[in-house]
């Protein structure tokens, strides 16, 4: 069957290597939403200059772990974590830490794009705006081209960046949104199903963006496509009912899996 599997996922050109730095480390995380535990003792290396998939059936704590590294329970009543999360050598949740500027480092890209209901080129800017990292119009403009050429959406809104960010196809958005994310220069980008509602083309294009810049900083990407995962990740962590059970390089996970959950699971998609 994984022989199958072998030749029928086409992976990405690098392999992990688990002597690139460490990007943002998990160790011994629990989270509970009120009485409800969902994550039970994850610890898990994200490397830098890698993509690393989050993979696994649905409600298995993939998003709620990504929410995890940037605070956004933070205000979610009842949601409790313990265990420790290091970005960069700083504990996420230390008393020094504020969340605002925290969640400034990562660049967050949603299942839906969600642009803001204000011009293509403020929806760009409007979050470096904010945390003070351009100053006046000339800065901005120069930012937001910069941006959406990294995203691929110069040449297509170069003449109406003062339209709506809502006036762009799903596709569109959603490459918006990850030039807004791009615009605070993130040390790391979390992707919750970034090209579920995009259609192929639109979803290539993301896959592009993902690629760049995973090579050059940090991407966590959860996706229910083995293929794109198989396509982008160096590394893949596959959960299951909370834990992680499996994290290792792409091309061993898919061809020599080794814990029984995650054969059956690859087994239930591919065999
Ligand atoms: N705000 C919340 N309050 C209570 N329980 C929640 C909340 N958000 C998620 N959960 C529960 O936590 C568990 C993990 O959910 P999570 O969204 O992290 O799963 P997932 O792996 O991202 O699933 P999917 O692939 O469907 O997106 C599920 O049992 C879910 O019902
Ligand atoms: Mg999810």
């Amino acid at each position: 069957m994984f022989d199958r599997l072998e030749t029928g996922l086409s992976f990405s050109e690098t392999r992990h290597d688990p002597a690139r730095p460490v990007a943002l480390s998990c160790r011994n995380v629990d989270f509970r939403f009120g009485e409800k535990q969902v994550l039970f003792d994850v610890s898990l290396d994200i490397h830098r200059g890698e993509v690393t998939a989050f993979v696994g059936p649905s409600g298995c704590g993939k998003t709620t772990l990504l929410k995890c590294f940037n605070r956004m329970h933070d205000e979610t009543r009842g949601a409790a974590m313990t265990g420790r999360i290091m970005l960069g050598g700083e504990d996420v949740n230390g008393p020094e830490q504020e969340a605002c500027r925290l969640r400034s480092r990562f660049g967050w890209v949603a299942q839906r794009p969600n642009p803001f209901a204000m011009s293509i080129r403020d929806n760009v800017v409007w979050g470096a705006r904010i945390h003070n990292l351009v100053y006046g119009r000339k800065e901005e403009d120069a930012l937001a081209e910069r941006v959406l050429r990294e995203v691929g959406l110069w040449d297509e809104v170069k003449d109406r960046l003062g339209a709506s960010g809502l006036s762009l196809s799903g596709g569109q958005q959603q490459r918006l949104c990850i030039a807004r994310a791009l615009a605070l220069s993130p040390d790391i980008l979390l992707m919750d199903e970034p090209c579920s509602s995009i259609d192929p083309i639109g979803a290539a294009k993301i896959e592009e963006i993902i690629r760049g810049f995973g090579a050059r900083e940090t991407v966590v990407i959860i996706t229910h496509n083995m293929e794109q995962a198989a396509r982008l990740a160096q590394k893949i962590a596959f959960f299951h009912m909370g834990r992680l059970v499996e994290d290792r390089d792409s091309v061993e996970f898919f061809t020599r899996p080794e814990a029984p959950e995650a054969k059956a699971w690859l087994a239930g998609r591919f065999g």
